[in-house]
């Protein structure tokens, strides 16, 4: 493993839409590997590809509950309720951190790192975290959702 520069706001790879996945093979498990040890070394508790430069539809997500969800091609499918809470992003500086309305709970349909599909429920901020990552492969910052207080 090795740890990846992570782009920062203004990079263009940022405001990409990613491409879909398509080979599974050891080249995608470096990246998601890669992508592991740079979210954790930053202190981070999810990262999309783009972030480190590679305009992929891949995306890692630790909120710290033991659970490593690692989400290839991920499409939300389905979204219930709603709740405001404050967002950073490992590539935008702290200081624009803000409130950003998502949905309470939702299901993401995904492939994992060897092409297999998976459904998986989150609600909460585990809910926020992969919303925040699903954004990132269309090239969205929270940034751009981020609401008065
Ligand atoms: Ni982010």
């Amino acid at each position: 493993m090795a740890l990846r520069n992570i782009f920062k706001e203004g990079e263009s790879v940022l405001r990409r839409v990613a491409r879909e996945v398509t080979t599974f093979d050891n080249r995608l498990h470096v990246l998601i590997d890669d992508m592991w040890e740079t979210m954790y070394k930053a202190d981070g508790v999810g990262l999309a590809a783009p972030q480190v430069g590679i305009a992929k539809r891949v995306a890692v997500v630790d909120i710290g509950d033991g659970e490593k969800l690692e989400l290839v091609n991920p499409v939300i499918s389905k979204r219930k309720g709603e709740q405001v809470g404050f967002e950073g992003c490992l590539s935008i500086d702290s200081s624009k951190n803000g409130n950003v309305i998502r949905p309470m709970s939702l299901v993401v349909n995904a492939l994992d790192r060897n092409g297999k599909p998976f459904e998986y429920k989150a609600e909460g901020f585990k809910a926020r975290a992969i919303c925040h990552e699903c954004d990132h492969l269309d090239g969205i910052l929270f940034i751009d959702k981020v609401i008065k207080a």
